[in-house]
């Protein structure tokens, strides 16, 4: 696998959590299996033993010579190790900005994927994440795919995000050492530059999306970013495989970052972690019997921080509590200042990136807030049934997939109004004690575990090598 992050050592957002977790299930069903994340900063400590290196790899015009570094306990990350590219603060950006240069880094972390994999097994499948693999199956069917080393292999892109796709000048082609003649509308070109994410959906023998709805929506123009002509054209080769959830994480039960452990048997440590939660943000006079909203988020265009803005003077008429984690744009991070300031003693807000704090408001809450514009698959959602927080979710892609009128509170329409209609729905549930406790039975015992997604994986693996 080439990815940009794993759980625990490299993350932003979901792509780690899959990519963290996805290899174990894929070992317990007996495959070999290798993870290639480049050697940041943040992994350092954990990426200590040397395994092969320095190797030549020539990107575009330059000779550059990284190594593959590895766990010190074996484990299936590999980590490559490039300091005038990976020894940065951020995975994509500092303060200042996008780094200029991230066409260079995952081209090179693509490429050098083939130096390394030479010399680690033959990998039957190369399965690429994101625009930042995105050049792996290009520069496998141009260079790699009647090498010895790598005959019969087959390609996979998953697309955990159509909205990033890995766009860059025109000029990119040649810094990453592909051919000019690339730039062509039916391959690598798009909107007079070219996307990496394009190249990965081109030249995969497969495309994988992590829902079944959100592979549906991602051939419409409305969710294809422009793309979803390209993946109707490859619709034969296109499958929706929702994501797993880790429970050695994410289980309420053994959690070590709450303040006291619940399961299904005995949920009685759900009140402790919900006082804790609200002292933590500063709510500590607020009565209990009320219902906290949790939100942990991204704050992208991507999460529907608009409509809870839109909805927050309807909102907090009734006698809720809200405790958001989040980071990402300023400027919604402004609209959720501005919430908390309209609604003193009410609102609770940590804007930064804090695992265990995230663990915290999902154990804590009540009610779970995810009124996405879109949502390739969302792990929150699946995290908080577990937690018995019931989740209020917008219907697109594996947020309808994962929540049903027996575990949660669903809208369809991008609208303040359909989001208050669903809230005001589950504010009455939460009212009704023995309704509200079998939504949240209900949830915590759905099972989402990895081992039936790896299925599906391993099942497309077999199908594309054993056509
Ligand atoms: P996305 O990948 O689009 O951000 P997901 O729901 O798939 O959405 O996954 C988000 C992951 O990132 C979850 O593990 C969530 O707990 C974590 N996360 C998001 N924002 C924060 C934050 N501010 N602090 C800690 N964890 C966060
Ligand atoms: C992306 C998507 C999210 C998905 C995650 C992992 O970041 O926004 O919906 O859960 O990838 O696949």
């Amino acid at each position: 696998m080439v990815s940009s992050e794993a759980a625990p050592y490299a993350k932003t957002g979901g792509l780690a959590d899959v990519v963290g977790a996805l290899p174990y299930a894929l070992q317990q069903l007996g495959h070999e299996v290798a993870v290639l994340i480049p050697r940041y900063r943040s992994t350092f400590r954990y990426a200590t033993r040397r395994v092969t290196g320095p190797f030549q790899v020539q990107l575009g015009p330059y000779p550059w010579y990284p190594s593959v570094f590895t766990t010190e306990q074996p484990s299936p990350f590999y980590f490559l190790d490039l300091p005038d590219f990976y020894d940065r603060d951020g995975i994509y950006n500092d303060r200042s900005g996008e780094f200029g240069d991230n066409d260079l880094r995952f081209g090179m972390l693509s490429l050098a994927t083939f130096h390394f994999a030479r010399y680690h097994f033959r990998p039957d499948i190369l399965h690429c994440h994101d625009w930042q693999g995105g050049l792996v199956p290009a520069y496998f069917k141009l260079w790699f795919a009647g090498d010895p080393a790598f005959l019969g292999a087959k390609t996979v892109e998953t697309i955990h995000n159509l909205g990033y796709q890995g766009l860059f000048p025109r000029s990119s082609i040649i810094r990453v050492g592909l051919p000019e003649w690339l730039y062509r509308q039916d391959l690598l070109e798009f909107h007079g530059g070219i996307s990496l994410l394009k190249s990965g959906l081109v030249y995969a023998d497969a495309i994988t999306t992590v829902s079944p709805h959100y592979a549906e929506e991602t051939q419409t123009p409305e969710f294809g970013y422009g793309l979803d002509g390209l993946l109707r054209a490859r619709k034969a080769q296109l499958t929706g495989i929702l994501n797993g959830v880790d429970y050695s994480q994410w289980n309420p039960a053994t959690d070590p970052h709450i303040p006291s452990n619940y399961s299904v048997e005995d949920l009685s440590g759900k009140a402790v972690c919900k006082r804790e939660l609200l002292n933590e943000f500063g709510l500590s006079h607020a009565p209990q019997d009320r219902p906290v909203i949790g939100i942990v988020s991204r704050l992208t265009g991507q999460k529907g921080a608009d409509l809870i803005l839109e909805v927050a003077p309807y909102l907090f008429r009734e006698d809720v509590y809200m405790v958001v984690l989040g980071s990402g744009e300023p400027y919604f991070e402004g609209m959720f200042r501005h919430i908390r300031d309209t609604n003193p003693g009410r609102v609770g807000l940590r804007l930064g990136y804090d695992d265990a704090l995230a663990h915290r408001v999902e154990a804590g809450s009540d009610i779970f807030l995810m009124p996405s514009r879109y949502e390739p698959c969302g792990l929150n959602q699946i995290y908080s049934l577990k937690y018995g927080t019931v989740p209020v979710v917008r219907a697109t892609g594996g947020l309808d997939d994962t929540i049903d009128g027996e575990t949660g509170f669903k809208f369809w329409e991008y609208s303040g109004y359909a989001l208050l209609l669903a809230l005001e729905d589950c504010l009455r549930a939460w009212k009704d004690t023995d309704r509200w406790t079998k939504m949240m039975r209900t949830g915590m015992t759905r099972d989402f575990s990895w081992m039936t997604s790896a299925l599906q994986y391993d099942s497309l693996f077999r199908t594309l090598l054993h056509p």
